[in-house]
């Protein structure tokens, strides 16, 4: 090769390399595209206050609260939106997502002195940001938001 002959190239096991086709080019990009989008999610369970549990895969980026709210989770009312403005969006966070969850803000600190039941673990749902470290995260609503 490095005398300007052309390589020899053996034919490799199974016969010669079929060209590639447009058709099949993108059925690999869409199925690559679907295995990245599958191991991009974040699992979270949220449990009702009533013990029942919903399994959610929620894409990084997004807060907690938004994988609720867009998938009609019961129990996170979120009023304001996720402005951290109304703290109907408490949650408790499972003891072992605590340092990964974070700390709470100074001005989430004070929203939470308008919610009801708030103990060590509580925590605005829409200030917790989604990410790869959350996967596996549980959470808990308490009996009421308001
Ligand atoms: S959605 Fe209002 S404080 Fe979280």
């Amino acid at each position: 090769m490095h005398d300007g002959q052309a390589a020899h190239r053996e034919p490799q096991a199974g016969g010669p390399r079929k060209a590639c086709r447009p058709h099949d080019f993108h059925e690999r990009g869409r199925r690559l595209s679907e295995r990245l989008t599958r191991s991009a999610m974040a699992k979270i369970t949220y449990i009702e206050h009533d013990g029942t549990e919903h399994v959610i895969d929620v894409k990084p980026g997004l807060s907690v609260m938004e994988g609720a709210v867009k998938n009609n989770i019961p129990g996170i009312d979120a009023d304001c939106g996720g402005a951290c403005a109304c703290a109907t969006c408490h949650v408790y966070v499972d003891e072992a997502f605590l340092a990964k969850t974070g700390t709470r803000s100074a001005m989430e600190e004070s929203m939470l002195d308008f919610a009801e039941g708030v103990e060590e673990n509580s925590r605005l749902s829409c200030q917790i940001k989604v990410t790869d470290d959350l996967d596996g995260l549980v959470v808990r609503m308490p009996e009421s938001q308001h």
